[in-house]
């Protein structure tokens, strides 16, 4: 889909369906008067008829039978003006595209009323809205769908706004192209998608990006003394990668934040194996490795004042002869001693070592670790809400305004400090699981041990990262949740040097 900008009075847009927002509630929207100047009254006579209520994301649309250059016009709900408009919009655009598509519709133009946010941000609004919801994941399959919007045209409200709306559009469509990146690599099955997989992605993106890079292979995570992360890597034929990426900003950075992303490529749980069930959707265990690969595309576009590091510690989780077993004690990058409880808590094992990497060798400032951690989180906050733990609430705050921003559901669960004696061991200086109650907390507390005193958050994206049903942003599969939020972050820490 190819994103434009074109500022024309909305009755003369030539497309093959023209998608307008309408509130509830409204006796005259101005959307619908422009469009029936023109088409003597064709649109409201067919919404009255249908009695049209303009609920979000509720679509209806008309034919113009050439009253209109446009072919088609879709109108979509935006409810009552309250709200979030960021996200109404977003659900709208999506909803609208979605039915232009469907209708067969190339050429589209959007055009939103005017609604408290600035030209900016509703262009972002809706160019982020109508690419996230069109995505799909067809590339195994030998029919295609012959139904795509090509060029999706974002209408700005006058000729003064033209910048604006071409800027929002832009950072609209560098954040929106991230998720369907991280979307595509978690979608993409396992035996496509191992470590090594992992570090030619992030070699590409380095290449593409102008980015620095290392990749570690075994021997010299084993002279850092990785001992948690290649413990559990050690039951793999796959080889694991340590991966680390950097993004350097022009001018003078305001600060040096590590983004950590759980990089399991399949957890079939190791000797503690799981069901079969469980293991189904397995291949998504490196969603937070996904979407840190997935900011580093778009940061060199975005260009916010922070250095960023990536760090994705990449392994498998298998069972087999080389496995490391229940019961075995390893030794994590800081000394600390770690009683195996259960093989299948293997994620924290490999942030535990990548959290001292990104303290040690980083010297990070602030630590954002993402990754599908427990299934005690989907439990507690069901499908479609991460959970985020910190040692430090000033930070937590500012991200989660982030995340509200973007429209990702996130919220915070507390590091109960009783409970870090659940993670108690008789022969080691802690054990990688506590009992079931509170599972996604003994889990933060888990990685807390290794944060130390680095203002640090931790995101279980367990629930949002893969979805059985589509959402309104979202189809079933993955979502590439969290790297619109962390961007979000970024770019608000940052302030942008776009020029
Ligand atoms: N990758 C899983 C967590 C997971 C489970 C994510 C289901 C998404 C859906 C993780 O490695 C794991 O297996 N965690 C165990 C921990 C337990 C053994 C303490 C869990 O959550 O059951
Ligand atoms: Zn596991
Ligand atoms: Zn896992």
């Amino acid at each position: 889909m190819k994103v434009e900008v074109i500022a024309k009075p909305l009755a003369q847009v030539q497309a093959d369906a023209v998608v307008i927002g309408m509130h509830a509630g409204e006796r005259r929207p101005a959307l619908v008067a422009a469009l029936d100047a023109g088409a003597h009254g064709l649109l409201r006579a067919v919404l009255d008829a249908e009695k049209f209520q303009a609920k979000a994301a509720q679509v209806t649309h008309v034919h113009t039978a050439g009253r209109l250059p446009a072919a088609r016009v879709v109108v979509v709900g935006l409810g009552e003006r309250r709200g979030s408009a960021h996200e109404t919009l977003r659900r709208a655009a999506s909803a609208g595209v979605r039915r232009a598509r469907d209708l067969g519709a190339r050429a589209v133009a959007v055009q939103m009323p005017a609604d408290g946010l600035s030209p900016r941000e509703r262009a972002q609004a809706v160019v982020e809205g109508a690419i996230l919801g069109t995505y799909a994941f067809d590339r195994y399959k030998k029919e295609k769908p012959d139904k795509a919007v090509e060029t999706l045209s974002v209408l700005a409200p006058d000729a003064r706004s033209v910048r604006e709306t071409r800027e929002g559009a832009s950072v609209g469509e560098v954040l929106a192209r991230a998720t369907w990146f991280a979307r595509d690599l978690v979608n993409e099955p396992a035996n496509e998608v191992n470590p090594t997989h992992l570090a030619r992605v992030a070699a590409k993106i380095a290449k593409d990006g102008s980015l620095d890079l290392k990749v570690y292979d075994r021997a010299q995570c084993e002279k850092m003394g990785m001992g948690a992360f290649l413990g559990v890597a050690q039951g793999s034929e796959a080889p694991p990668k340590f991966i680390h990426l950097t993004y350097t900003p022009s001018g003078r950075a305001r600060k040096r934040v590590a983004v950590i992303g759980k990089g399991i490529t399949f957890d079939a749980g190791g000797l503690d194996l799981k069901t079969a069930e469980g293991m189904l959707r397995m291949k998504d265990d490196m969603s937070g490795a996904a979407a840190v690969l997935a900011v580093f595309t778009a940061l060199p576009a975005l260009k916010p004042a922070v250095e960023v590091h990536g760090v994705i510690p990449a392994t498998e989780n298998m069972p087999s002869g080389s496995a490391f077993r229940p019961g075995d004690i390893l030794r994590a990058m800081n000394g600390t001693t770690i009683e195996i409880g259960n093989t299948d808590a293997e994620g924290r094992l490999t942030l535990a070592d990548a959290l001292c990497y990104a303290r040690e060798h980083v010297k990070a400032q602030e630590m954002i670790d993402l990754a599908t951690l427990t299934s005690a989180c989907v439990v507690a906050l069901g499908p479609s809400c991460s959970g985020v733990m910190t040692n430090n609430q000033p930070l937590a705050d500012r991200f989660l305004k982030s995340a509200e921003r973007a429209g990702e559901r996130m919220w915070q669960l507390p590091l109960i400090d009783e409970y870090r004696e659940h993670l108690k061991s008789e022969v080691a200086d802690l054990n990688n699981v506590g009992p079931r109650g509170g599972g996604a907390i003994t889990a933060g507390l888990f990685l807390k041990e290794f944060a130390g005193d680095t203002p640090w958050i931790h995101l279980d994206i367990a629930g949002p990262a893969f979805v059985e049903k589509a959402g309104p942003l979202t189809a079933p599969g993955a979502t590439g949740a969290a790297v619109r939020s962390i961007l979000g972050y970024l770019l608000a820490e940052g302030g942008t040097r776009r020029s």
